[in-house]
């Protein structure tokens, strides 16, 4: 296919004709100008299915949409840690929006689970931005082979729903660069989304819509995004503000309103005409690139049916299974209670909603493998105790030889659009659990739920299954995994906390104007972790069949000499009698001391399958990256000289082998002393030691320390701590250096 010359094209173009490119022609299309060959075409929802409306638009998922596939929602796939798998799945979606004429898919959604409480944490991939990165990637890779576009969004900081088109994400530089921008970096650079879809929020009181250093400076600047950016759906404040800053189109279609003010502000000199033909070649470009690559249907509901039925296979986490509970076996009685077991749920509200074709339940997976009792014992969409269905699943559980309890959260208790109140279940599954558990002690939990419940009954149950939002192959995936015809392989995308209050944001979450991002980089497992918290299930557990060792932990090259990689190596063998899956996790922990740090940040993850007794080495390779904070001073990724520990193990905190390694050849950070610097800060940088120890010692004699009656009341250590918090300014006023010589010091240090 010749290039086509978008220049030349955009030329020949009016100033409303570009204008009104910049905008949606209605709710999913962009518009096309027929005089000049330029096609509109469709974008759609969403990160895991189609949802493709041909008669009325909305974003909130109101309205119909076609019959599609629901794939597993996020907060299940991104359990899987398996980047291939998540390439397949990008690549089913791709299939599916060629078939459906659908140019670019919304997705993937990668903010952070900063809260169990986000409303859309289902929709999202996890609390750590290494994990989302790497998921994010594959899946847009797997979605771009077919010259269909993804939008990976909400980009950025969107982690809450409460007044998610006003709020302001008011969040640090180095929280920002280290937690909440890396999911975007990643697949920025990796993958090149052909566009990326801005979120409703302020950050740091700026639009997210009109704010230059999040969309040009950091996006096009610093990662090169080659595709363009378009606007959540009304998220824009100021659409000349906002086309400055760098977004490109504005979705959906603002009735024209929006397309007078570009060509009012070109026209008085506000807007100059090369931002707006730059936005429109880069929206051009990707309407050309689908419509010069169509492709003829290759895709059948059947079989991607089969694909969200491996990927929920894959991704669903055993929790616990104690004395083998499970798997089950076809000879044994076994009870199903709850209504989670004949209607699922399996994806959560709003515009990730899909229409889905079919939906498979337990009870209808069931019958193909063995033959069960069901008991509703509750309601599924409200939380009431009904006596009645109550008192025949006691009596079905004790009669029983094993119970499964399908529970989960209701519908509307999780949605795009508004948080959760709290974490619990509905108090009418909690209280059912525990009367069950009176009279039967081998009780299964299996939970449906797009983030994080408290477990009051944890410690009382042999074993609980995480099934999150299964997507429509749920039924068939849960009955395989408990029957034992699917080893399970899923591991925790985030920390399950013992309850609400424990999260790191809980005092500064929900807030209205302003929310104060105060926890900083502490997120998540990096929180608990430092906190040396219990938590209920890890970040990276999740249990198997069978049982894994890990050994050799090696190091080949520890500073990166050759072409910048560190390798690292582990061997990892199935010790037990059946095949099965383990996601290998790699952990940095920075020991120089250098700046405030998590005690391990993930860096690296394999997932490998072993049949029993096989051994394999997993190989990770690590860059300087891998191991560095992000300064602001230097305005760069910095890794100091000094001990870092790698460590491998089965999940944040069942770490196996470890390692230290000794990096060098980091530069200096610049030092930024002024009178207000203290003589701590001089006395621990060795280049302005001297100064800080002869600044020191002026105001030991002037306060008269080293003599007779002074060492009785102050040792050497405790004057030492005592002046590290003075500043320069205090020897100043003390008279005991001049305003000359101190400003020529710092000077001269500063330049060092
Ligand atoms: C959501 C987006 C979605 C868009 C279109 C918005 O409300 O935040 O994630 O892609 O609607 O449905």
């Amino acid at each position: 296919m010749m290039k086509r010359d978008l220049k030349t094209l955009i030329q020949q173009m009016t100033l409303e004709e570009k204008a009104g490119l910049c905008s949606g022609l209605d709710f999913w299309h962009t518009k096309a100008v027929d005089r000049l060959g330029i096609p509109s075409v469709m974008v759609c929802d969403g990160p895991h299915g189609l949802r493709k409306q041909d008669e009325k638009g909305d974003h909130l998922g109101i309205n119909e949409s076609i019959k599609a596939v629901c794939f597993p929602p996020a907060v299940l796939s991104a359990c899987s840690f398996d980047r291939k798998l998540m390439e397949d799945f990008g690549d089913a979606i791709g299939k599916e929006a060629q078939a459906n004429d659908v140019s670019v898919v919304l997705g993937p959604a990668v903010n952070i689970k900063r809260s169990p409480l986000c409303g859309r944490n289902f929709e999202y991939y996890s609390e750590d931005p290494y994990l989302t990165g790497e998921t994010a990637a594959a899946f847009i890779k797997g979605v771009q082979k077919h010259h269909v576009g993804t939008s990976i969004k909400h980009f950025a900081a969107n982690n809450q729903e409460f007044n998610r088109m006003s709020a302001s994400s008011d969040v640090d530089e180095r929280t920002l660069r280290e937690i909440y921008l890396p999911g975007f970096e990643t697949a920025v650079k990796e993958a090149q989304p052909k566009t990326v879809m801005c979120s409703y929020n302020r950050v740091n009181g700026v639009f997210a819509s009109e704010n230059p250093w999040l969309l040009t400076e950091v996006l096009r600047d610093e990662w090169n995004f080659e595709g363009y950016v378009m606007s959540d759906w009304g998220a824009v404040n100021d659409r000349v503000e906002a086309l400055k800053a760098g977004l490109e189109l504005e979705m959906p279609s603002s009735n024209g309103i929006n397309d007078a003010e570009i060509v009012r502000a070109v026209n008085n000199g506000e807007l100059s005409m090369e931002i707006l033909d730059q936005a429109v070649e880069r929206i051009l470009n990707v309407v050309f690139d689908w419509t010069d690559h169509r492709e003829t249907q290759n895709f059948t509901l059947d079989k991607d049916h089969e694909m969200a039925q491996k990927i929920a296979e894959n991704s669903m986490v055993l929790l616990k299974n104690e004395d083998q509970i499970l798997p089950l076996s076809p000879e044994e009685k076994v009870v199903f209670i709850g209504g989670f077991a004949a209607h699922p749920r399996y994806q959560g509200g709003g515009s990730s909603h899909i229409n889905s074709y079919k939906v498979s339940s337990a009870l209808e997976a069931v019958k193909d493998v063995a033959e069960i009792t069901y008991i509703e014992g509750f309601s599924n969409t409200e939380d009431v105790y009904q006596d009645e269905l109550a008192r025949q699943a006691v009596s079905a559980a004790a009669e029983a030889d094993k119970v499964v309890i399908f529970a989960g959260l209701p519908e509307s208790f999780e949605s795009e659009g508004y948080d959760r109140a709290h974490m619990q279940l509905p108090a009418c599954q909690n209280l059912l659990i525990r009367e069950i558990l009176k009279v039967q002690s081998n009780v299964i939990i299996v939970l449906h739920n797009g983030a994080p419940v408290e477990m009051p009954w944890k410690d009382q149950v042999p074993a609980i299954l995480e099934a999150y939002l299964g997507g429509q192959a749920v039924g068939e995936a849960e009955i395989n995994i408990l029957y034992g015809k699917v080893n399970p392989s899923g591991k925790l995308a985030e920390t399950l906390p013992l309850k609400l209050s424990d999260n790191p944001s809980y005092l500064n979450f929900g807030d209205g104007e302003h929310v104060n991002y105060a926890e900083g980089i502490f997120v998540g497992y990096r929180y608990y972790d430092a906190k040396e918290m219990d938590v209920a299930f890890p970040f990276g557990h999740g249990l198997s069949y069978t049982s894994f060792s890990y050994d050799h932990l090696k190091v080949d090259d520890s500073d990166f000499a050759s072409d910048g990689i560190m390798q690292v190596t582990v061997d990892v063998t199935n010790t037990g009698d059946r095949l099965g899956k383990e996601i290998v996790q790699l952990y940095v922990q920075d020991c120089t001391k250098a700046c405030r740090r998590p005690l391990k940040e993930l860096k690296g993850f394999e997932k490998v399958s072993l049949e029993p007794g096989e051994t394999k080495t997993v190989t990770f390779n690590l860059d300087r990256r891998s191991f560095s904070w992000y300064c602001t001073d230097l305005h760069d990724w910095y890794a100091a000289d000094g001990t870092y520990q790698i460590m491998v193990g089965a999940s944040s905190r069942d770490i196996r082998q470890t390692v230290s390694v000794q990096l060098s050849g980091a530069p200096l950070l610049p030092l930024k002393l002024h009178a207000n610097s203290t003589l701590g800060e001089l006395i621990s940088d060795p280049r302005s030691r001297d100064f800080g120890l002869e600044m020191k010692r002026r105001l030991d004699a002037f306060f008269g320390a080293g003599n007779g009656d002074s060492d009785e009341a102050v040792s050497d250590d405790m004057s030492m701590a005592m002046v590290a918090s003075m500043p320069l300014r205090n020897v100043l006023t003390f008279g005991l250096v001049s305003k000359d010589e101190l400003s020529a010091r710092l000077d001269e240090l500063n330049r060092l």
